[in-house]
């Protein structure tokens, strides 16, 4: 588990996402930071609170931008990137469901730990890969 160091490579090219991508990383190092030392439940809580909420306005400009551009680029790409998308939102709602399930503890620790871990790894790739590859289309 480390903090993510915003990189030029995650870059896509299109002001607006990476912007929410910068805000997306940002959140997660908050994350970290609060982990790192000893945030309290409710500003955890909060923070998944955020997440919840920007990733489905974020996910929303990415799939209107492609529904704009509908044929100029690869269904499959489309389709692939959508269910990215659905994937990473079921995943924060089960990790909010687990974390609202502790309090304080070690238990909660560790399932955060998880969560930060899997949030960080995905977002990372989703944006060099599935991200990049749909902005070579869009821009
Ligand atoms: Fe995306």
């Amino acid at each position: 588990m480390s903090f993510i160091k915003w990189q030029e490579g995650f870059l896509t090219g299109i002001p607006e996402v990476d912007a929410q991508h910068q805000r997306l990383i940002e959140t997660l190092n908050t994350l970290h930071f609060l982990l790192k030392h000893g945030g309290s439940h409710e500003e955890i809580l909060e923070i998944l609170r955020f997440l919840d909420n920007y990733t489905v306005e974020h996910f929303g400009t990415e799939e209107d931008l492609m529904e704009k551009a509908d044929g100029k680029f690869p269904k499959e790409l489309r389709e692939r990137h959508l269910r990215e998308h659905r994937y990473f939102i079921d995943k924060v709602q089960e990790f909010h469901g687990v974390f609202d399930a502790y309090r304080n503890g070690e238990q909660e620790r560790e399932a955060i730990l998880k969560l930060f871990a899997f949030l960080s790894h995905w977002l990372c790739e989703h944006i060099l890969k599935t991200d990049k590859e749909t902005a070579s289309y869009l821009r």
